[in-house]
């Protein structure tokens, strides 16, 4: 199998003259001797270039142009490290996001902090770490932040999140730009226009401008223009009124592609739809062009990352299916369970061989719906054969549990034929570490 073309794996991935996968120069079952499974290898020249393929889509099309990573999608020290030498701006959405961010040295006033319920302790410490921008979600926040911005007399930037019932047909749990959901000020009940109001109003607060998010992973183009045309209509009147903005954001949501026949639109499609609508709206409407925030996250790290299983038990239903179960599962990947979410799967220490069965990927969690992968053809496996699941760097480990008391795998980044632990695997002693009996 020629690799150079299936975009659902990193960049450098090869099978070696063993029948081996190989990431990043890195053959797997190497790398799963020295470091044990369920492994997660994340291969940095696929997130470097990932990341360079957005500064330089949009800035070539609109040169003011921030790329904000979603570091919700995944965040270590090693990620965020790897975020700030690459000059990103970031997304974080927690307390605890920000301060790995900062050990990590990462700038805190290329922070923009997201949330729907932010707690008055997080916006306090956002403000005393000097976090750039706080995107405020609904009208407690704006009161609360005004007046914790008053006690330390100062004056916090801020954008707006507004909701603008643009549907991008993601997953009902990943749509947020619709009416009926949890996140920011919605234009059509009309709780944007007084948000807007009260945030021009408020003393300590600066109004640099306006977000939204319409979900993830979004594989089509139109809705990001459908929302910028529907959100400019809506401000019109509002620049007449002082609004100057010198930011706006659609977000993140650019999809990736995680099944070889459905494969998202090129980085350069989402910028062309983006900054074209957007200069053309400002255009129209003659005000100066604002500085554009994109936040992408699973485009970034999701197609570097690698989950590499052990075979273990095969238990066959004859007439109806057969399960094959891993070593890891619903613990470290909730996506298929929560989401639905399909996956590509190859034997790693099978890769040249020619006899497929069909069988069902299943982890080791304590619950029926604890598959990986559904009806996959794949060489026969046996126990101890290495599986590989591509596409596994976004919102998989981010989303990781310790259910079933199963310590979190470790995490190899891969470039070039070297490798280093970037998180090591979790012990038995770390499942206790902070319990008091
Ligand atoms: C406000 C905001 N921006 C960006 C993102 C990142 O989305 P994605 O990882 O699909 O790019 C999210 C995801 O939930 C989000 O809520």
């Amino acid at each position: 199998m020629d690799f150079s073309n299936i975009d659902v794996f990193p960049m450098d991935t090869k099978i070696n003259s063993e029948g081996v996968l190989e990431v990043g120069g890195c053959d797997v079952l190497s790398l799963a001797k020295a470091h044990g499974t369920p492994l997660y290898l994340y291969d940095e020249k696929t997130i470097r270039s990932m990341a360079q393929t957005f500064v330089s889509e949009f800035t070539s099309r609109y040169p003011k142009t921030s790329v904000a990573y979603a570091s919700k999608a995944f965040l270590n020290l090693a990620m965020a490290k790897i975020a700030n030498e690459e000059n990103l701006s970031l997304d974080v959405v927690s307390g605890g996001e920000i301060a790995v961010a900062q050990a990590a040295g990462f700038p805190s006033n290329k922070m923009y902090f997201h949330g729907n319920n932010k707690t008055p302790q997080e916006l306090s410490e956002a403000i005393d770490l000097g976090v750039g921008t706080i995107v405020v979600d609904g009208f407690q926040e704006l009161d609360i932040l005004n007046n914790i911005a008053k006690s330390k007399n100062t004056k916090q930037g801020i954008m707006l999140r507004l909701s603008p019932s643009v549907d991008a047909h993601t997953h009902a749990h990943t749509t947020t730009g619709i009416l009926d959901v949890k996140f920011g000020f919605s234009i059509e009940t009309g709780e944007s226009s007084i948000a807007i109001k009260q945030a021009l109003d408020s003393s300590n607060l600066k109004l640099q401008g306006i977000h939204f998010h319409l979900g993830s992973p979004i594989f089509a183009l139109e809705p990001y223009s459908t929302a910028i045309d529907t959100v400019f209509d809506y401000l019109k009147p509002f620049f007449k009124q002082g609004l100057d903005l010198k930011k706006f954001s659609p977000g993140g949501g650019f999809a990736i592609g995680y099944l070889q026949k459905q494969l998202p639109p090129s980085v350069g499609d989402y910028a062309e739809v983006i900054t074209s609508m957007l200069k053309n709206k400002c255009d129209d409407l003659e005000i100066d062009y604002p500085e554009l925030i994109i936040e992408p996250g699973r485009s970034i790290v999701g197609r570097a990352g690698v989950a590499i299983y052990t075979v273990g038990v095969t238990k066959v239903i004859p007439n109806v299916r057969t399960y094959v179960s891993l070593d890891g599962g619903m613990g470290d990947n909730i996506r298929p369970a929560l989401y639905d979410a399909q996956y590509e799967a190859v034997a790693a220490t099978k890769m040249s061989n020619t006899d497929f069965e069909t069988v069902t990927l299943a982890g080791k969690y304590c619950e029926t719906g604890d598959i990986l992968v559904k009806d996959v053809s794949l060489p026969i496996l046996d126990s101890g054969d290495l599986v590989a699941i591509p596409a596994s760097g976004a919102y998989c480990i981010a989303m990781s549990s310790n259910y079933n008391m199963n310590p979190r795998p470790e995490i190899v980044m891969v470039s070039d034929g070297d490798s280093r632990i970037i998180r090591k695997r979790e012990t038995y002693q770390d499942l206790m570490a902070l319990d008091l009996s």
